[in-house]
């Protein structure tokens, strides 16, 4: 398995790989081509027998990192690849002093995932997702130091 930043000509399978993950409420394709072009976002992408498992949007605003979006194909969960994704955007990130994410309450996987990074809860918003209607909890992960985030 390896981590490349994403290009282009990965959108078709990254495009498969989030329906496949979020079905009904996967970004569309032109959501998806936003963020590959968008200024401030970081898009990367597993990859193994030149197939797409994994996808990682990270966004960085000055000192501030956010976890836009993570999906790992379901064949290939358990082996590390959503971390090494997101250890690998926060390592090569420069300045970051904290990261925040979203996530649906009910989502224990990537709770647990979120956690197992040194991420902490901070808040819930109420309401925030729809499809079905669901509380965001806030997570946040802080450095001491910047850029040395020691994960
Ligand atoms: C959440 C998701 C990205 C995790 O991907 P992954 O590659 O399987 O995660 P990792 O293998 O890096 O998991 C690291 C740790 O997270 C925790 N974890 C991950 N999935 C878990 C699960 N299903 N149950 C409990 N703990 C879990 C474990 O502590 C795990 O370490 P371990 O396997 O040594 O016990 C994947 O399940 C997924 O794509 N889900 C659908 C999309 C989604 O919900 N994305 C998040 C939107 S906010």
């Amino acid at each position: 398995m390896m981590i490349k930043e994403m290009l282009p000509a990965h959108v078709k399978q990254v495009k498969v790989l989030l329906d496949t993950c979020f079905g009904e409420s996967a970004w569309t394709m032109d959501a998806l081509c936003s963020q590959l072009e968008k200024l401030d976002s970081r898009c990367t992408v597993a990859i193994e027998d030149d197939t797409v498992i994994g996808f990682l949007a990270f966004e960085q605003v000055v000192d501030e990192g956010s976890i836009v979006e993570v999906a790992v194909h379901p064949d290939c969960r358990r082996r590390g690849i959503a971390s090494s994704l997101i250890t690998s955007a926060i390592n090569s990130a420069d300045g970051l002093h904290s990261v925040f994410l979203e996530v649906r309450e009910s989502n224990t996987p990537a709770i647990k995932l979120y956690e197992s990074l040194g991420f902490e809860r901070i808040a819930v918003r109420k309401g925030y997702y729809d499809r079905p209607k669901e509380d965001a909890v806030i997570m946040n992960l802080s450095f001491s130091v910047c850029n040395e985030p020691n994960l």
